[in-house]
């Protein structure tokens, strides 16, 4: 994952990459670093105690014009110091921070000759690679190049070298956009980590290398030839500060949702219906849609498929991460679900997909992400920047764009209650929650039971008390109990039960679970422990009640709730 922002031009360097690297931290938190391009050196600085502390006692980058920074999440190395990037090569004439993974770092290194290696990292050998080409006459540009062609894996790498107020750039499968500024240049993992320097952008294709300079920007293709790219307008209205009323992004995203709803909701009415419209044209005129995503957006997608398979339509969900070619034929329609738009695992999906030739159809939620601009048609879901690592506001317009589908394809189906019910859900459940959080915050296991498009429901509750609660939590399917998990419960076991009519199946595995003694946390609109009101989304309402669940069990344990250990929220790595 990782995150990634230079700048070349006037201005203050130090703040743009303090910024720059604050607003990418979603992509990794582990640890940070930076490099300021000097007249006799890199200099280099790198914290894991966060970014405010990283920039503590700098004052600024005084007289220089070109520094990056760099935002970690761990995959080859501890979290520590000297693995945070950036990575100088041996003369320290040159530094590079890396997105991805350098799958063959292990033979790149037995290929250069001696260099002194300070990290246990996979990224450092791109700095002595480049060092040891730039020793046999290669300009940067030309080592750069080598790298790219012997590297496997994924990289989207800048280059600093001292005195030279430029920054090269090569990436393949990780996301990098430049960006254009009045005074100066950016490059960036991400268009938002400039936002609010610049509106204006080009995205980088794999196999790119580009120069920035403060007044220029050069782009070469793969095969070495200067290529212009589409200069992107793009507009990001962002959220990171908290009121005074929100201790956490989460809750504040939590509460977020009847707004982030209506929006969805008018966008249908509006401007996105024509991607509605001609989403549905291509679900009629197929006979088999694949619904894939990760995490979170599996779970939606599972809820997807469920409902068009209740209007007649063969629609199934696979998780991202084990889609093959054997899951599609050229007539598939392929819908890919994900709210960063960045998710690698779902970006192979395609891949996949894209070769075999089937319809690429998308619900991001972050506009000009490599999903989008990878699919034939895409809704935004336009839940707003979500920054808590958990999805909670972005699940529930992802299962709103569902049902509008399912409404554009003939569904009868009225959107009118849904906002009141949303809201309703919330104002009712926040004290309940916290109570209930105070029973359950020293659990070690918990089980949430659900069937048929409940289901993956329960398994979304599961996974948010997981990573945000860290209390063991899985979604198991009622009926499937006395199959075999039955032998879980014992006197005192938390469950939490998802029953959404007074007779449904769900009851009779409800009662099994409390004859053998599970502390039993009923959620209906008929009766239990929560408050929720009759509606015709209850899939939307359970899980805002474990999303309220989860935040306040989170709370009475005083964890880290919107950075969860060990997590970040864009997963551009396999
Ligand atoms: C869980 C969560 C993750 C994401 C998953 C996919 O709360 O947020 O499971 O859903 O990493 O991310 P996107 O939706 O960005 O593809």
């Amino acid at each position: 994952m990782c995150g990634i922002i230079g700048y070349v031009g006037e201005g203050d360097v130090k703040q743009i990459i303090e910024e720059g690297l604050s607003k990418l931290e979603y992509r990794g938190y582990d640890s940070a670093g930076i490099a300021k391009v000097l007249e006799n050196k890199i200099f280099c600085k790198k914290e894991v105690e966060g970014i405010k502390k990283l920039f503590s006692g700098f004052e600024s980058f005084d007289n220089v014009n070109a520094g990056m920074g760099h935002t970690r999440w761990a995959t080859h190395g501890a979290v520590s110091e000297k693995n945070a990037h950036p990575h100088l090569c041996c003369e320290g004439e040159i530094a590079v921070v890396h997105n991805g993974i350098i799958e063959n770092h292990k033979e790149i290194r037995d290929s250069l000759g001696q260099h002194d290696y300070i990290s246990e990292t996979d990224s450092e050998v791109a700095a002595h690679f480049i060092e040891e080409k730039m020793k046999e006459g290669k300009t940067i540009l030309e080592a750069l190049e080598a790298l790219r062609d012997v590297i496997e894996g994924t990289f989207a790498i800048l280059v600093v070298k001292r005195a030279e107020e430029k920054i090269f750039v090569c990436k393949e499968k990780s996301p990098i956009a430049l960006g254009i500024g009045e005074n100066g240049n950016y490059v960036a993992s991400d268009i938002y980590a400039f936002s609010g320097f610049t509106e204006r952008s080009i995205f980088l294709e794999d196999g790119d290398l580009a120069v920035v300079e403060q007044n220029s920007l050069k782009i070469f293709d793969k095969k070495g030839n200067i290529v212009e790219r589409q200069i992107k307008d793009f507009e990001w209205e962002e959220r990171r500060d908290l009121d005074d009323e929100h201790d956490h992004h989460m809750i504040r995203e939590i509460q977020e949702q009847p707004d982030a709803v209506k929006r969805l909701l008018d966008s249908y009415e509006t401007f996105q219906k024509e991607f509605f419209e001609e989403i549905a044209e291509k679900i009629n005129s197929s006979d088999k849609i694949i619904i894939t995503g990760s995490g979170s957006s599996f779970h939606s997608s599972m809820v997807g498929a469920k409902l068009l398979r209740d209007i007649g339509i063969n629609a199934r969900a696979i998780v991202a991460s084990e889609f093959d070619e054997t899951d599609v034929m050229e007539d598939t329609v392929v819908l890919a679900v994900s709210q960063s738009g960045e998710t690698m695992d779902v970006l192979d999906a395609i891949d996949v997909a894209d070769e075999i030739g089937c319809d690429i159809l998308s619900i991001v939620n972050v506009p000009h992400s490599s999903i989008q601009r990878k699919s034939d048609i895409s809704i935004e879901i336009l839940a707003g920047q979500e920054i808590c690592v958990a999805s909670t506001k972005t699940f529930t317009n992802q299962l709103v764009t569902f049902y509008l589908i399912c409404k554009e394809l003939g569904k009868d189906i009225k959107f009118e209650k849904l906002v009141e019910d949303i809201e309703k859900t919330l104002e009712r459940n926040q004290e309940i929650s916290k109570a209930v959080a105070k029973n359950i915050k020293d659990e070690n296991d918990l089980y949430v039971l659900g069937r048929n498009k409940y289901f993956p429901i329960a398994k979304e509750i599961a996974l948010k008390l997981k990573e945000i609660s860290y209390i063991h939590a899985e979604g198991l399917r009622g009926g499937e109990l006395k199959h075999g998990t039955l032998a879980l419960i014992e006197e005192g076991t938390p469950v939490v039960s998802l029953i959404p009519e007074k007779d449904s199946g769900i009851v009779s595995n409800v009662e099994e679970v409390e004859s053998r003694g599970a502390k039993s946390l009923r959620t209906s609109p008929f009766y239990g422990c929560f408050e929720l009101p009759e509606s015709d989304f209850l899939p939307i309402l359970f899980s805002i009640t474990g999303f309220i669940l989860t935040y306040h069990t989170a709370y009475e344990k005083d964890l880290p709730i919107d950075k969860p250990r060990n997590l970040a929220k864009s997963v551009t790595v396999r």
